[in-house]
């Protein structure tokens, strides 16, 4: 990589719901404007006006050309973790060196991945990017939200032990389930009839039986792992373990629901003491620059419609649990495609644009880190 030189940045699996939130976060930011971005995905669609505004040049890819992918010195990669599984290891292996950013899970507890949520962990991120470490991954969507939202506690290190009840969106499922499910409602709006109203919860029943999300939650999210619990409620702890660097107890039952880009979280605490909940919200609104506290006055503000769309991790219902005096619960919402997927890769690429373009011949200290 030339230290002034337009770098080539590719996007992998950009007509996805992550891809294109990750173009839109890039294209308000225009961390990429002087940059060439390549754009590959598993169909030819050169035909469709790309979403991407203020590069240097635009060109498409197939996202299995491995030569066109090994020209990029940084590769973005929202296809999921079977593409990654089979094509990182095949480009390392021809001696591709460029930069690895990853939205899927499969790389996450790699020794040699680095987790990214840089309200969290931050340093780590530097010093892998100044250590020449090559593999990014992004958390869970649901571990993300909750450590964001915890963050002002953690760094008090009063937590003992997170219980957190997830209410997941459909989004994170992907794309043809989302469609799916607006498909669904589309249908059973369009036969309802008044006096079929009070029978609605059969009338609206997938006749086949599915487990749809019309008229249901669904509380399995992932494949069932040992002891009955699922691969989604396994990501907690270990993840959180691994991006605060210290084992970090979290128990989770994850739940869909329909709705659509938030995933939101009831959570209790148990903590290391007493404190007072004035005290409490202080740290919790310390925590970082996107929580919101939400007043008890202001319920509309604590919903998945609110908070859709916006960086902002909602806070509120905090309160003192009424028979342990070092338990508290809460109530959490983030936008499952933004700090749940896309920002902490954006902001990863920033940094190492960062790097490249002011931290090669001068002093690291000397980085205008993302703020
Ligand atoms: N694992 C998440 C889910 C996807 O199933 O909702 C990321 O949001």
């Amino acid at each position: 990589m030339q230290q002034n030189s337009s770098l080539n940045i590719g996007i992998i699996g950009w007509r996805g719901l992550v891809g294109q939130v990750l173009i839109e976060r890039f294209n308000q930011t225009k961390i990429l404007s002087n940059e060439t971005v390549y754009l590959f995905s598993t169909q030819v669609c050169d035909d469709i006006t790309p979403p991407f505004i203020g590069t240097k040049a635009i060109q498409f890819g197939l996202s299995n050309d491995q030569s066109a992918l090994a020209q990029c010195d940084i590769l973005i990669s929202c296809q999921g973790s079977e593409y990654t599984q089979r094509t990182l290891s095949n480009l390392r292996e021809n001696g591709w060196s460029g930069y690895w950013l990853d939205a899927a899970s499969h790389l996450r507890l790699n020794p040699e991945a680095t987790l990214i949520l840089d309200p969290i962990n931050g340093a780590t991120i530097k010093n892998a990017i100044i250590n020449q470490q090559k593999t990014f991954v992004g958390p869970n969507c649901c571990t993300s939200l909750l450590l964001l939202a915890l963050q002002g506690l953690y760094e008090q290190d009063i937590v003992k032990h997170v219980d957190t009840h997830t209410y997941q969106a459909i989004s994170g499922a992907g794309t043809q389930q989302l469609k799916n499910y607006l498909t669904e409602v589309s249908t059973a709006s369009k036969h309802i009839d008044i006096n079929d109203l009070i029978n609605s919860c059969c009338q609206l029943e997938n006749p086949d039986n599915k487990s749809t999300l019309l008229n249901n939650v669904i509380p399995w999210i992932d494949v069932l792992c040992d002891e009955g619990v699922t691969k989604e409620e396994l990501k907690f702890e270990q993840e959180a373990t691994k991006l605060l660097a210290t084992q970090t107890p979290i128990s989770a039952t994850c739940v869909r629901v329909n709705t659509l880009r938030c995933h939101s979280q009831s959570v209790t605490i148990t903590l290391d003491n007493h404190y007072t909940l004035a005290q409490l919200k202080d740290w919790l609104s310390q925590g970082n620059d996107w929580v919101k506290l939400i007043e008890d006055t202001n319920p509309c503000e604590l919903s998945p419609k609110y908070i859709a769309n916006t960086l902002n991790i909602a806070v509120g219902r905090i309160r003192q649990d009424k028979h342990r005096s070092n338990v508290i619960h809460l109530f959490t919402i983030g936008d499952q495609l933004l700090w749940g997927a896309a920002e902490p890769l954006v902001r990863t690429c920033q940094m190492i644009l960062k790097y490249q373009r002011q931290a090669l011949g001068a002093k690291t200290d000397q980085v205008d880190w993302v703020k």
